[in-house]
């Protein structure tokens, strides 16, 4: 039984790299994606250009950036970028504490948004970006659903072409090693998974790899094991 205010590890019946990743990143290599853009997330997207006085470089993602906390946290320790924090959850956008969106605080905006048509927007409009960070996405664990995580998505090659430093953390194992093994294949690099120093890795350790989002406190709390995959999106062409 799950423990009160503890959260359970992920469950699967899935180990390690889906069989069908290989065969399915082939697919998005070879052709190209051409579902319509998301109406709203269009709208909200020409919004949010008319409200970042014409910088689109020097800016920081946060994709799936949930209640925003760690928008403003990173908005605060690089105050000489531009912070977006995009999701596409009202609920959870609301706890910014901002009732409309794009929401604009000093260097941190947040704007609600589908990801899938967002980074093509962002793509379009010509972004380069310094850093993106892709934080405990919903690993979609069941191996029938391969497709909706990021990493066997469509959209997947559009959003390593954004550039940057990109971070994705995760609790299950098998999203990491899934997500290292895509950006290594589409990237032409070798990345692998870095596990992060949990609570009882002692507290020099864990200052290595200081807590990010609301999402990764409750894991670490939990006692999950947590993963990070690291990749330089700028070395080299996306496949
Ligand atoms: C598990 S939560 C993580 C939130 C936050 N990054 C954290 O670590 O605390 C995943 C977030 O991704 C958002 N999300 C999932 N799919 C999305 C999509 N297609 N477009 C925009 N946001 C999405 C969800 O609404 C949710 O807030």
């Amino acid at each position: 039984m799950a423990m009160p205010g503890r959260s359970r590890e992920v469950e699967s019946s899935q180990e390690g790299v889906h069989p069908r990743l290989d065969s399915l990143l082939k697919r998005h290599i070879d052709s190209e994606w051409s579902q319509p853009l998301h109406a709203p997330s269009v709208a909200a997207f020409r919004l949010l250009e008319s409200i970042m006085d014409g910088r689109s470089e020097q800016v920081i993602l946060d994709s799936g950036c949930g209640t925003g906390e760690s928008t403003r946290l990173m908005a605060e320790a690089m105050p000489d970028c531009i912070v977006v924090g995009v999701d596409k959850s009202s609920a959870r956008l609301a706890r910014t504490g901002a009732t409309s969106f794009p929401h604009r605080e000093g260097n941190a905006i947040w704007l609600r948004a589908e990801l899938a048509s967002f980074w093509r927007l962002a793509l379009e409009a010509g972004w380069h970006l310094q850093r993106h960070y892709l934080l405990y996405p919903n690993p979609w664990p069941k191996p029938g659903a391969l497709q909706r995580r990021w990493h066997a998505h469509p959209v997947f090659p559009d959003m390593l072409r954004l550039g940057g430093r990109l971070e994705m953390r995760c609790n299950w194992e098998p999203y990491a090693l899934e997500f290292a093994v895509a950006a290594s294949r589409l990237l032409g690099v070798h990345v692998r998974p870095r596990q992060l120093a949990g609570q009882a890795a002692g507290p020099k350790a864990a200052a290595r790899d200081p807590c990010l989002s609301p999402f990764e406190r409750k894991y670490r709390n939990s006692g999950h094991r947590l993963y990070s995959v690291v990749v330089s999106c700028d070395s080299s062409a996306v496949k």
